[in-house]
């Protein structure tokens, strides 16, 4: 038998699913598949309709039939949750590949479900409780009148995460929290990370880039959509093993994983699996893009 080793090396037809086609993210991975010779084009998730017609998966976007895709890069907002993971999961039975599953998707979306899949895994995760069932001085009760983190599940780019330094402050903000219906977690404050956090970018089981993200003056989370800054940094084997470990327990090829560095040693904050390229990138100087393409080339059928 001859092996082709160029099979997965031929240009293939790639889309990435995404409502920001002039989003860094979308433009570098447009980049990256042309300087690939790929064909590469950004669709729409929202514009798609999904059938299964004589027991088949069956894609159109608007009124057209999609059958020549050979990968995607789903890049699913929080806001698209159902209709995204859905059509990623028509994508899958079609045999198309994908550099994030619908079921890593669904894994990592709301942060209670991730922390329950990570800790299962064996993997060091802040104490946290689930909020909204019980009574709330009894869950309030495990702080120990310590500074405490309030999260709603599917918050980002650090809206949604609030430090309560009170216990009459954390009780005003879960009670209204619970009449407006939202899913929040509590969770323990760690202090010693003053502000700063580790977002690690894995792709297909490697640490392929990895930045220390710090808070600006004021604030304690230091996601850089609120003003936070980065700089280039050098894993410790613990760190970077949580990652990867991590990548591997939600099932993400392709994910951001944002670690925070305690005096019992690394603790996995959550998982993203649309994880923003830009400041990764301009920090890094790695194409993270490229990395995402090879992926796929390696995993094309
Ligand atoms: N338990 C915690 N202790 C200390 N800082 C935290 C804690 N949880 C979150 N933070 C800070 O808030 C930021 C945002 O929290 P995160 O859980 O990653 O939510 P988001 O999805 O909004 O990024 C983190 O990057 C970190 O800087
Ligand atoms: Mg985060």
């Amino acid at each position: 038998m001859i092996f082709n080793f160029n099979t997965y090396l031929s240009p293939v037809n790639i889309a990435i699913l995404s409502r920001g086609e002039n989003l860094y993210s979308t433009q570098s991975l447009l980049k990256a598949g042309e300087d690939r010779n790929h064909t590469m084009e950004v669709l729409n998730p929202t514009f798609f309709n999904l059938a299964v017609e004589n027991g088949n998966a069956v894609l159109y976007y608007h009124d057209e039939v999609v059958d020549d895709l050979n990968a995607v890069i789903p890049r699913i907002g929080a806001s698209n949750t159902f209709q995204g993971t859905s059509l990623v999961r028509h994508f899958e039975a079609a045999g198309v590949t994908c550099s994030v599953s619908s079921e890593g998707i669904l894994n990592s979306r709301d942060k209670w479900t991730c922390f329950q899949i990570l800790s299962r895994a064996g993997i060091p995760v802040p104490n946290t409780v689930l909020g909204g069932y019980y009574d709330v001085e009894i869950l309030l009760q495990k702080f120990n009148n310590q500074p405490i983190i309030i999260k709603i599940l599917e918050g980002t780019h650090g809206q949604g995460v609030i430090l309560s330094e009170s216990k009459q402050n954390a009780l005003a903000t879960v009670e209204t929290l619970q009449t407006s219906g939202v899913k929040f977690v509590l969770q323990e404050y760690i202090e010693e990370s003053k502000g700063t956090d580790i977002r690690a970018i894995v792709v297909d089981g490697v640490v392929v880039a990895a930045m220390k993200r710090t808070c600006k003056a004021g604030d304690f989370r230091s996601n850089l959509h609120r003003g936070g800054t980065s700089a280039t940094v050098q894993l410790s084997y613990d760190e970077e093993r949580v990652a990867l470990k991590a990548a591997k327990a939600l099932r993400l090829a392709v994910c951001g994983v944002d670690i925070l560095q305690s005096d019992r040693g690394p603790l996995v904050l959550e998982v993203n699996s649309t994880p923003g390229l830009e400041g990764i990138e301009t920090t890094t100087g790695k194409n993270i893009a490229r990395s995402i393409i090879g992926y796929l080339e390696r995993n094309n059928r």
